[in-house]
């Protein structure tokens, strides 16, 4: 069998295959805590499920235009003006399947084989294989001082003649932290100056706490016309708590988005239309849905927290957003792979590695569960982690017994 270079550089989704694997323990009968998971519990919005059923009933389902039905992209200019106050057209917008394609069209319409992807760690799994997938090279930026936030002198260090463009995800995936606004607004500046592309993957700019409010980055741009090279992602599989449907969406220049068309057309033909006209439910629907996502991931956030910081050999920094928490676990076990599956296997908690991210060390918890998988999840790691921790625990419906020091 001869499989291609890119086909081989890509590696398997971690979190895909975590999922995977704490999915197969469930249906074995095991009591397992997902504490790895990167989606809401809250149900689809009902607008949404209607929207769906209308056009079903019809029997009369087609192809949709590549760049999306007519109504879903002046959907997504009514979310554009309301969320970031700012006004485009149906042209300078693409509906994808899912942000995910969103990212890897745009990618693929920017990326020359060779060239360069600039975004910091930690950073979502996979954009590193975006990049790959484009024949282009990731270049991760690592904060110093082990923090969340980059800043401009490490971006623009890792500026080269290769660069093509940078990629950020505010607040983040794993981290939950939000840039300050001071950062992405030179950020802006210094890719508008550098001729480069701006990427911001903004999937949970309405998932933020603490009365912090997003950033909208048109406030910022100098030049918001045709030869603009900001994109921004976004899609209604997070707020909306969609994942399945797989909607997500760019907005950019005309030309861009033209040329992003061109290249989802041979891909997919656009994205299913009968989830189409569910995102539009949604976005022109009732929003209530979206905060009262946002107030009880802010409160679980809270619950993981306090359960984190009472862990003698773990430090975290408060997330300002989305529904993760990404914690330092060096003191126990620097290798994030083996502790990772060392608490499945023996406190049945899944947790997605922190090497996944970029920065080894840490476990990302995600806060998506209910009140009682958090806590029993941090009970349980305790029991696995703490060296005086007693003989024996009750896991679910079963009891298990410490043979580790
Ligand atoms: C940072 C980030 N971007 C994009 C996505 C993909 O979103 P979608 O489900 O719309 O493809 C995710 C999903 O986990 C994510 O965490």
């Amino acid at each position: 069998m001869s499989i291609s270079k890119i086909g081989r550089s890509i590696r398997e989704s971690a979190t895909l295959t975590l999922n995977a694997k704490a999915a197969a323990l469930k249906r074995e009968g095991e009591p397992i805590i997902h504490l790895g998971g990167g989606e809401p519990k809250s149900k689809a919005p009902v607008e949404a499920i209607e929207a769906a059923v209308a056009l079903l009933n019809t029997r009369e389902v087609r192809y949709s235009p590549a760049a999306g039905i007519p109504e879903l992209r002046e959907a997504i200019v009514h979310y554009t003006d309301a969320y970031y106050g700012h006004r485009v057209s149906p042209a300078n917008v693409i509906a994808s399947a899912g942000a995910k394609q969103a990212l890897m069209v745009c990618l693929q319409a920017v990326v020359n084989p060779g060239e360069e992807v600039i975004f910091p760690a930690p950073y979502w799994v996979s954009y590193p294989e975006m990049v790959k997938l484009c024949g282009g090279t990731p270049v991760p930026v690592f904060p110093g001082e082990a923090s969340f936030h980059p800043r401009m002198e490490e971006i623009e260090k890792a500026v080269g003649p290769r660069t093509r463009a940078v990629l950020i995800n505010s607040p983040n995936n794993p981290s939950g932290a939000m840039y300050p606004v001071e950062f992405t607004a030179e950020l802006i500046r210094f890719c508008e100056e550098k001729d480069l592309y701006l990427i911001m993957d903004d999937i949970y700019h309405r998932l933020i706490f603490d009365g912090k409010e997003p950033v909208s980055p048109y406030r910022y741009t100098r030049n918001s016309g045709q030869s603009s090279r900001l994109v921004v992602i976004n899609g209604v599989s997070k707020a909306y708590a969609m994942t399945g449907f797989r909607i997500g969406w760019a907005v950019a220049d005309e030309q861009l988005i033209r040329v992003m068309t061109n290249i989802q057309a041979h891909q997919t033909s656009g994205p299913s239309v009968v989830m189409q006209r569910a995102a539009c439910g949604a976005i022109m629907g009732d929003q209530s849905g979206v905060e009262s996502l946002r107030s009880t991931l802010e409160k679980n956030r809270d619950l993981m927290l306090e359960g984190l910081q009472s862990f003698p050999g773990v430090r975290v920094s408060p997330p300002d957003g989305t529904f993760y928490c990404f914690a330092d676990f060096s003191h126990y076990r620097k290798d994030s792979t083996s502790l990772a599956a060392f608490l499945l296997d023996k406190a049945l908690v899944a947790t997605v590695p922190g090497v996944e991210f970029g920065v080894d060390g840490f476990l990302r918890l995600s806060t998506c569960g209910s009140a009682g998988d958090i806590t029993d999840g941090i009970r349980r790691m305790k029991w696995a982690l703490a060296p005086d921790a007693p003989r024996e625990i009750t896991l679910g419906t079963r009891k298990a017994v410490r043979d580790w020091k």
